[in-house]
């Protein structure tokens, strides 16, 4: 039978801690790090994603409002207001003690936290215009239904019609409710599952939140996360040491204790189409901007590095090799 990976009793937790996790956002919090060192241009992430969404979209420097759901350490948001200066910024969090973390991290900017889950929060957008919404690296979080047969599956889609379920948090649902779910998506929005094994897994808490966020006033909403079917950019796309695991199934990323799960983009795309959200895929390096040259391209190729900073090298980028991002506007 299905189940549901959850993680909202790790985060709500006394210590939660992202250490274990080397987020993008956390590697590349300080411009001036060695992980900066692997970019063409070495800029805090935060600063990074601004001058992307500035570049890609018509975002605008003086915008109204700004909202991140999951925003950690509140590393992202310190170094975006420094690209971007909008009237009112929201962080959302379902922890406790990294809202407390943000709150010390951003105490010179004029900014209301709320601790809420994000599927509790995201009805209350039904009526505020918000000019961007910020996931990073929280949808494999979001809850995953495991163990789904594709025998089931079948039996459950034979059976009947379904609605979507009301804007109920992800956790209440049985397993009966499970299979519904999964056979309602995959149906509604003809998702492929020709290329999976007879059991495996599907991102339930990252499509439905596509669903919820289609019946906001958000204008663009900015998602990364591990991917599992990340083709990597050229030249990137030639060595084969940093090709990362596609096989498109939705792996479990074992954590301090927590599970996560990488997520599988195309199935992403596919919901935001259906509901006519305009998509932009990309690979997280293309916004980072990665270095690539001879120093990059010899340690890429020889998997030898020959000090410890090239060490970090090697290990970042194949870290970022699996990530990628998706920006949904409508
Ligand atoms: C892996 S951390 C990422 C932190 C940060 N965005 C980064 O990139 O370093 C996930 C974040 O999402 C928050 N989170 C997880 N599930 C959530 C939910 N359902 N609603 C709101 N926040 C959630 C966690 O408390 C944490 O701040």
């Amino acid at each position: 039978m299905p189940e549901l990976n959850l993680t909202s009793d790790y985060y709500t937790g006394e210590y939660p801690s992202l250490l274990w996790e080397m987020t993008i956002c956390q590697s590349l919090g300080d411009g001036n790090g060695t992980f900066a060192k692997a970019l063409q241009k070495p800029l805090a992430y935060g600063n990074l994603v601004g001058k992307f969404l500035l570049e890609s979209t018509s975002l605008a420097t003086d915008c109204e409002k700004i909202v991140e759901i999951g925003g950690g350490y509140g590393t992202l948001m310190a170094a975006l207001l420094t690209v971007l200066q909008p009237q009112q910024v929201n962080m959302v969090d379902i922890s406790p003690a990294l809202l407390k973390e943000q709150q010390k991290h951003l105490k010179q900017f004029p900014i209301s936290f709320h601790c809420q889950d994000i599927f509790n929060w995201l009805p209350s957008l039904k009526q505020q215009p918000v000019d961007l919404l910020i996931l990073n690296e929280i949808i494999g979080d979001f809850p995953t239904i495991t163990k789904l047969s594709k025998k089931a599956l079948t039996r459950s889609l034979r059976q009947s019609q379904y609605a979507p379920l009301p804007n109920l948090s992800p956790a209440s649902l049985n397993e009966k409710d499970l299979l519904a779910e999964a056979a309602r998506l995959v149906e509604t929005y003809d998702l492929d599952l020709n290329d999976l094994p007879e059991t495996f897994n599907l991102n339930y808490g990252a499509l439905i939140f596509i669903e919820r966020l289609a019946k906001t006033k958000v204008a663009r909403t900015f998602i990364t996360e591990h991917g599992c079917d990340t083709t990597l950019p050229y030249p990137f796309s030639i060595f084969p040491a940093i090709q990362p695991l596609a096989d498109r199934n939705p792996r479990q990323i074992q954590l301090k204790d927590h599970d996560e799960y990488n997520i599988r983009f195309d199935h992403m795309e596919q919901v935001a189409k259906s509901l006519n959200f305009k998509v932009n895929r990309f690979h997280l390096m293309d916004l980072i901007n990665i270095r690539f040259d001879d120093e990059i391209n010899y340690l890429l190729t020889s998997q030898k590095p020959v000090s410890e900073e090239q060490e970090i090298f090697l290990e970042f980028y194949e870290h970022v090799a699996e990530y990628q991002g998706i920006i949904l506007e409508h």
